[in-house]
């Protein structure tokens, strides 16, 4: 796939079917995160990836009910770091920035591998380390929801929900984000 086709056929859609994870899928996940840049190469993000069923099925009841569609996961991958692994500058602390490219390059990849890999913020974060065996010094930022895309929809979504399985929920224009020069001169 070329490059900007990755970046528009990723999505955060939410009906999924089953598909096997192999060793080798989870390789390469964990490679295209590894690829990913830092401050000062620290390399802050780590990934619990979880795909025995049973695990699974424990990790589903720390989801809410919105996010029930997340039951039919194949895979979920805990993304968790510290603030103490990165660059701490000031006012700046880099390991949420950091990780987050390692988890946008790891999704790209699932992308181009044909998955869905969706990141999700509501879940009992506690109960969820606790499962995982996170220490409790570090951050659990997401759980990356992936599996294949189904041809039906889940029959967990909303009507907004199933809107956006279909359409791109909406963007901000460029001038809404973009300045040229100075800010905040509009693109
Ligand atoms: C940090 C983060 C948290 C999110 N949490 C949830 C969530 O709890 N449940 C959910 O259904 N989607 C969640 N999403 C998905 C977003 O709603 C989705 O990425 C956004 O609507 C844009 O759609 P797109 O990714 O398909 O372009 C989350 C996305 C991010 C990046």
């Amino acid at each position: 796939m070329e490059f900007i086709d990755v970046l528009k056929s990723r999505r955060a859609t939410r009906s999924l079917d089953k598909i096997n994870i192999s060793d080798e899928m989870i390789r390469q996940l964990a490679e295209a995160a590894s690829l990913a840049p830092s401050c000062f190469n620290k390399q802050p993000w780590r990934f619990v990836f979880v795909r025995e069923e049973k695990r699974l099925q424990k990790l589903f009841e720390v989801l809410p009910r919105g996010n029930k569609w997340a039951h039919k996961a194949s895979m979920i991958v805990a993304v968790f770091s510290k603030k103490e692994d990165d660059c701490m500058l000031g006012d700046r602390d880099y390991y949420l920035f950091d990780t987050g490219f390692a988890t946008n390059h790891m999704m790209l990849r699932a992308t181009d591998l044909g998955l869905i890999a969706h990141p999700i913020a509501g879940y009992d974060k506690e109960k969820a380390m606790e499962l995982l065996n996170i220490p409790p010094d570090y951050v659990l930022i997401t759980l990356l929801i992936m599996g294949k895309k189904a041809l039906e929809f889940n029959e967990n979504l909303s009507d907004q929900q199933i809107e956006f399985e279909t359409s791109r929920p909406d963007r901000k224009t460029f001038g809404e984000f973009a300045y040229l020069e100075n800010f905040p001169e509009s693109l």
